[in-house]
Order: structure tokens, then sequence, then C-alpha cells
């Protein structure tokens, strides 16, 4: 059987990749993953905040590596996965904040972009993991609960993350046993909300965790232990996890 292709075997230790793994919730499911004794692949595009990441992970660099990529590159996508062999697990946490804005104003370009940079990407580098990724291992896609709330100004990431969250349970069903899931966060601080200037992004984070039923925005780890949980439990598939504190029930 050829190794590099529909690969059965779980590789030792497991491998997972996380793809925008170099910051916020990417990075914090990959220092969790890694924590867990998995090998860990994480990529983004600019490549001295991978190098970081890889430091961040493990000072010694022990069964990590960090690959400066550009997800909406779909060849470069391709030969990122044809180089790096079997793999168990692929974690999809890249994205940007484009597509945010109340509907009347909203530039329909804007949404357009959110689809290139998010949605868009995140199938790209799902399909392109599908010749290495081994049978009965797992794909988790981040998306948004903009997706499961009805929240002004979020329509466009509704849009937007609402289309990959709709694909999960197809894709679950089309390419069994390999599961596929989805983490639908709710508010969490990371550098996503730095595009905000500094007093409306403590502001709104603020605002935030008092709306929350738990009184808090989530923490990058909070999202890590959902990934992990749908990495880990084998009778998990086709579902999306809201771990958002609440925040679409109000
Ligand atoms: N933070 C929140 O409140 C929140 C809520 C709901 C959903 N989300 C979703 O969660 C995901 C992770 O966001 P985050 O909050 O962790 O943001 P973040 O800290 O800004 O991390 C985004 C990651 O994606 C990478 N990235 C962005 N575009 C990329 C591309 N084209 N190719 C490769 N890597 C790319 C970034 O690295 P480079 O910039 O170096 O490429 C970075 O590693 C996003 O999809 C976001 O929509 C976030």
């Amino acid at each position: 059987m050829n190794t590099e292709t529909n690969s059965t075997t779980p590789t030792n230790p497991a491998h997972a990749v996380i793809m925008g793994g170099t910051s916020g919730i990417g990075l914090a499911t990959a220092q969790r993953l890694h924590a867990s004794g998995m090998r860990v692949t994480v990529t983004g595009r600019d490549a001295a905040r991978a190098d970081a990441a890889k430091r961040a992970i493990d000072q010694n660099g022990a069964r990590v590596d960090a690959v400066a990529l550009d997800a909406s590159d779909a060849q470069a996508v391709a030969a990122f996965f044809a180089k790096l062999g079997p793999l168990d697990h692929l974690v999809l946490a890249l994205g940007g904040g484009k597509g945010f804005g109340m509907f009347r104003e909203l530039a329909l370009d804007d949404v357009l972009g959110g689809f290139t940079s998010k949605a868009l990407p995140h199938l790209v580098s799902a399909q392109a993991a599908l010749g290495t990724i081994r049978k009965g291992g797992s794909i988790t896609f981040i998306t948004a609960v903009s997706a499961q709330m009805a929240s002004p100004g979020t329509a466009g990431l509704a849009a937007i993350n609402g289309a990959l969250s709709c694909a999960v349970p197809a894709l679950a069903v089309e390419l069994r046993p390999l599961r596929v899931n989805a983490v639908s966060p709710g508010v969490i601080d990371t550098p996503w909300w730095d595009a905000l200037p500094a007093d409306q992004r403590s502001a709104a984070l603020a605002s935030y965790a008092e709306k929350a039923p738990v009184g808090r925005v989530g923490a990058p780890d909070d999202i890590a232990k959902a990934v992990e949980f749908l990495t880990g439990n084998t009778f998990m598939t086709g579902q999306t996890l809201v771990c958002d504190g609440g925040l679409s029930l109000v």
C-alpha cells in the first residue's frame, strides 16, 4: 500500500496540522494538541509569526513544525500537502474579519473578500489534505457564532461562516470514515479584534462579556478545548459545536 495516500494507520505520534495556527485560536489549539503528545504543524502567511509560534509551542522545536503558507493560494496549499506526508487531524483556524458591518452600508466586495479569504481557503485546504489524511482521522473547521445568532452587523459574517457550517454534515457523510466537524466560537479575545482602535476593542469585548451568560468573553484555549474534544472523540462527526459562553442564547 502506498503510505503517502489514503493512509489508514495512525501516525506515531499522531500528527495534527493547524492552518492559521500561528496566532489566537489556532495557536492555542496547536499548544493543546502538542501538550497531549501530538506532533503539530502550524501554518500562517507571516514567516516571522510562524517562527515565533513554533517557539511558543515548544522552546526546543520538539514535535513541531511551522510553515509560512498563504491558504488562499490553492497551488501552494496543494504543494504543501504533497510535501507534508501523512497526517491524522486537520484544523482550519485561518481567517480574518472581512464581511463585518451593518448590512445597509456593507460593501459586498468585503463579503466576497470574506469568502475568498476564509470559506474558500478552508475548503481548498480540506480538499488538498484528502490524499494524505488518515481515513480514521478528522477535519475540524473553525466557523463563527455569527452563523447561529441573529446579531445586527453580522449578516456578512453569518453568510461566510454559515456556508462552512452547512457543508459539515454533507462532508461527514461523503468522506466517512474520516470525521468532519466544526467549532463555532463566540467572542474570543485574540488579535482578530486588533483591527479595531484600542478603545473600541476594549469597549466591544466588555460589552460582549456583560451580555454573555458566563459573564466573560472567551480565551483562545476555551476553543482549543472544544477542538481537542472533537479530534479525540471518535463518535463525533457532522456536528458544529457552538462554544460561545451562551452568547447565541441571549
Ligand atoms: N476571535 C473571535 O472572536 C472569533 C470569533 C468567531 C470566529 N473566529 C474565527 O476563528 C478563526 C481564528 O481567528 P482568531 O481569532 O484566532 O484570529 P487571529 O489571532 O488573527 O488568527 C488568525 C490566524 O489565521 C492566519 N491566517 C489568516 N489568513 C490566512 C491565510 N490566507 N492563509 C494562512 N493563514 C492565514 C493568521 O496568520 P497570518 O496573518 O500570518 O497569515 C493567524 O495565524 C478565524 O477564522 C475567525 O473568523 C474568531
